[in-house]
């Protein structure tokens, strides 16, 4: 049988994604972002993405076609994130997939943004062995899985219970009189400074935390203790030492999503970790995931950053795993749901 065509849509936050598979191949991964709107905020403001996915949406689906050298009349199916992420930045994702599949008369996918981070990893040269551990780390999730089959048996094991890594890498930026986004600015300069040289807390990493929240993340008392800590150092007239801070603040991140991960790892006996989301661009967090992971006999999988952070490609490639599998299209009464489970 021949491979489909399947055209994916992103737009469950800020990016703009479309992307074009053909089965595993990568045809086309076009982003528009809307992040420089966002940084005057210092965050991402929901009524803002949504406005811009609107303008964005038909230029990035011409370029993905370009890009692909096909024409509209060479995709087989489309794919689109249904969920989770903002209900009004989902919804124009949705309604300009519908339209599509309406007007091409092609098949319509309505897919798991959290799915589609781990469907990303089928587009590597080699195939991504099952059971796996996924770890997602982005500004807007944190989430723990177990993936026994990509298109039929994801299980979440944990999640933020407040702010996203990347939220929290984002507010420390902030604290610290870095731009938006923060993560990688924390990175540069986290690189400058002693990861021991502070002692902050690591959220749900207490014995007493660990019947109900053993795979669970939190990241607002990482973030409080930091802006305490600065502020103490301000009044006492200090001169705040942001690289020691910043490396310390990213140790205590990196410490507790691996240690996370690595935990659900030997718990469950599946020697697999894949990482995705815009926070494994982080260089603490790929070092120490391969120091891990040698130590544990883990294998590690990290998708090309292209395909870490939030495209379409990851849902078109989701979409065609499914069409492959057999799986029937969605009817079109679907719509968006900001929290749509796995
Ligand atoms: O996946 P992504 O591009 O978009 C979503 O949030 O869905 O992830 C962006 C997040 C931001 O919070 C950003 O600060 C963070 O990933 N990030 C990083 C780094 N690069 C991006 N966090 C830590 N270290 C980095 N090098
Ligand atoms: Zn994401």
């Amino acid at each position: 049988t021949r491979e489909p065509v399947v055209l994916g849509i992103e737009t469950s936050c800020d990016e703009t994604g479309v992307g074009i598979v053909r089965g595993r191949t990568l045809l086309a991964n076009v982003i528009a972002s809307s992040m420089d709107e966002h940084a005057r905020y210092g965050g991402v403001v929901p009524e803002v993405a949504a406005r811009a996915h609107l303008e964005a949406m038909n230029p990035t689906i011409e370029a993905a076609l370009a890009e692909a050298g096909i024409g509209l009349d060479a995709v087989d199916a489309i794919a689109v994130t249904s969920g989770p992420g903002l209900a009004g930045a989902l919804m124009v994702g949705v309604g300009a997939a519908k339209a599509l599949a309406v007007a091409t008369g092609r098949p319509l996918y309505a897919v798991n943004h959290l799915v589609g981070h781990v469907g990303a990893d089928v587009l590597a040269d080699e195939p991504l062995e099952y059971p796996t551990i996924a770890l997602l780390v982005s500004g807007g999730h944190t989430s723990l899985l177990v993936v026994r089959d990509l298109v039929g048996d994801v299980e979440l094991l944990g999640e933020t219970i407040d702010d996203a890594a990347g939220e929290a890498f984002d507010k420390v930026a902030r604290i610290l009189g870095l731009p938006y986004p923060g993560g990688p600015q924390i990175d540069r300069v986290a690189a400058g400074g002693d990861p021991k040289a502070i002692h902050f807390p690591r959220g749900l990493m207490q014995p007493k935390d660990d019947a109900k929240h053993r795979y669970d993340f939190s990241f607002s008392g990482l973030k409080t203790a930091v802006a305490r800590w600065v502020e103490r150092a301000e009044d006492a007239g200090e001169e705040v030492p942001v690289a020691d801070v910043a490396a310390s603040f990213r140790e205590a991140v990196v410490d507790v999503l691996l240690t996370k991960a690595f935990r659900a790892s030997a718990d469950f006996g599946i020697p697999r970790l894949l990482l995705g989301g815009g926070v494994v661009a982080n260089a603490r967090v790929r070092e120490e995931a391969a120091r891990r992971a040698g130590l544990a006999g883990v294998s590690l999988r990290i998708p090309p950053l292209s395909l870490c952070t939030d495209n379409g490609a990851m849902i078109a490639a989701l979409g065609a795993q499914l069409i492959m599998a057999g799986h029937r299209p969605s009817e079109l009464g679907f719509g968006a749901d900001s929290t749509l489970p796995v």
